[in-house]
């Protein structure tokens, strides 16, 4: 009957408003640098910046652990090494480029794999 077809696109509809709802809060949430290392970074590099993320041990080279490859670095060069990735600064394009980071999560996210090396 007419009423039922009507009672099914009122669901249908009610649904993808629900679910409008669910989707909008979360979106709206600044990361911290941690955050982003966690979801781009420490799969290869791992936790604690060694390169013994479940990736890191499978690929080659091997990330090297951060408190020995960046040593003497400056933050401009370790800024490259993500915005550009690894060609960027002369290593392998295992690395991957960062380019849609912006320049602050990039700055936090130097400073944040800087405390590694300690
Ligand atoms: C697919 C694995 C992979 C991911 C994901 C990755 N890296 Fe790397 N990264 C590498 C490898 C491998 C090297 C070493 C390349 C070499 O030695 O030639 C490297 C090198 C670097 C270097 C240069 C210094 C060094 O240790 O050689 C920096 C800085 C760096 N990564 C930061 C990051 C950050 C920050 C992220 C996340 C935004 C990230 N990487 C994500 C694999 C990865």
């Amino acid at each position: 009957m007419e009423c039922r077809k009507w009672l099914l696109d009122a669901l249908i509809v009610g649904a993808f408003a629900a679910s409008l709802v669910v989707v909008i809060p979360g979106s709206s949430h600044a990361q911290s640098a941690k955050d982003t290392y966690a979801k781009l970074c420490e799969s290869c590099h791992g936790a604690n910046g060694k390169g013994d993320g479940p990736v890191g041990k499978l690929i080659n080279p091997h990330p090297t652990d951060f408190a020995v490859s960046l040593k003497g670095k400056s933050d401009d060069w370790i800024a490259k090494a993500i915005k550009g990735g690894g060609p960027a600064v002369g290593e392998s394009d295992v690395m991957p480029a960062y380019g849609d980071l912006s320049d602050q999560q990039i700055k936090e996210l130097v400073d944040y794999i800087k405390k590694f090396n300690a």
